[in-house]
């Protein structure tokens, strides 16, 4: 049985690395427009910090790492970390969530040093929404981040798109043409409740089902492919008529926790068997201590619930346990 394996049977083999909190971007399903207290940087995990834990993590079975932020590409020098982390034995895989707006200047770099994929945020096709929603940025920025992501031979590029109802809901027909046109993965993802107002969040949550029912409607020819796309929650649909593909993420209506295969690491150090529960470790204590940073990954195993329960919250239900206290762009997604 793999070392990493939970009360539940679990195994994990995938962690996320938050390499900072900030963010040049204010999207509103994740930040206030104000933006948030971020951690100073002597908060932050050095590169030989987070070095460190990898290479633990990896003697315990981590063979995949995700870079998330906040967006990464602000912190400096990410392709330096990302060396050092493709040459850790037993890491296989180094992928990269971003907004994508520093993507152009970084992706050949990022690529010579060992990210295989990249996930882009694309939330909008339209420049002026994109301004409405991100608040800050350029659309444009974000589509050449894209071209050079294809450029430089990331594979498979997959866009995540956050459906909000209300404000982007009417693009799900475009999105989908994207994806029948262009060798892209479109993911689209239920908003979660996580680090806003609650009555943000009811205004503006919107199930997915609607996305299969605009693609019939729009006769898109399209077959249900199991785990070919990647190692995550996503359900994904291959488009027969055409070069792309797309993917359904919904943590709410149809929660995927059983299949939980990931821990994530925030940049302050804290190690989160669950990104909605409070209960965290953190690294710091432990480090220089491979046989102590070990046994916090062990615990981690042992603490992780079974589910996470914003349906719950949805439906007004009590919560068993409290939810995190920290705010998406404080975890990474
Ligand atoms: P791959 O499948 O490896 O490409 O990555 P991913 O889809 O897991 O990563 P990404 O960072 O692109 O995340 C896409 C969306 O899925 C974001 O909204 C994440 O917050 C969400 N997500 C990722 N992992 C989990 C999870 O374990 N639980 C929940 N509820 N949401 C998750
Ligand atoms: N609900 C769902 N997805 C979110 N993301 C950020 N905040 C939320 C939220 N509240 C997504 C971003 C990015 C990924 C890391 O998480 O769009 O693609
Ligand atoms: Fe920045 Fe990502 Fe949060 Fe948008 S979702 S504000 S891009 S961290």
């Amino acid at each position: 049985m793999s070392v990493l394996t939970d009360r539940f049977g679990r195994v994990h083999d995938y962690l996320r690395i938050s390499v900072t909190d900030r963010c040049n971007l204010r999207c509103l399903y994740c930040m206030p427009e104000e933006g948030v207290e971020f951690a100073p940087s002597s908060d932050l995990l050095s590169y030989d910090h987070i070095v460190e834990v990898v290479s633990v993590a990896a003697s315990l079975g981590i063979t995949k790492l995700r870079i998330t932020g906040g967006e990464p590409l602000v912190r400096p020098n990410l392709d330096m970390l990302i060396k050092r982390l493709a040459a850790i034995d037993g890491i296989q895989d180094i992928a990269l969530t971003t907004n994508g707006v520093l993507l152009a200047a970084q992706a050949e770099a990022l690529r010579a040093a060992g990210v295989n994929r990249v996930n882009i945020s694309l939330d909008t096709l339209d420049p002026t929404r994109f301004r409405f929603i991100a608040r800050r940025g350029d659309l444009n920025r974000v589509m050449e981040g894209i071209e050079a992501a294809a450029r430089v031979g990331f594979a498979p590029i997959k866009l995540n798109c956050v459906l909000l109802k209300g404000v982007n809901e009417d693009e799900i027909a475009s999105f989908l043409q994207m994806a029948k046109d262009q060798p892209l993965h479109v993911r689209f993802i239920e908003y979660m409740p996580i680090g806003h107002a609650d009555e943000n969040w009811r205004n503006h949550y919107l199930p997915l089902s609607r996305v299969l029912e605009i693609a019939e409607e729009q006769k898109l020819q399209f077959i249900r492919k199991d785990g070919i796309i990647g190692n995550g929650p996503s359900e994904d649909y291959m488009i027969t008529d055409g070069v792309g593909s797309f993917g359904l993420i919904h943590p709410i209506s149809d929660h995927f926790c059983q299949q939980c295969n990931r821990l994530r690491l925030t940049a302050d150090g804290g190690l989160k068997p669950c990104l909605y529960w409070v209960d965290e470790l953190n690294v710091k204590s432990s480090l220089n201590d491979p046989a102590a940073l070990r046994e916090l990954f062990m615990r981690a195993m042992d603490i992780k619930p079974l589910n996470h329960e914003m349906a719950a919250k949805l439906a007004n239900t009590e919560l068993s346990h409290e939810p995190t206290a920290r705010r998406m762009s404080q975890i990474g997604g």
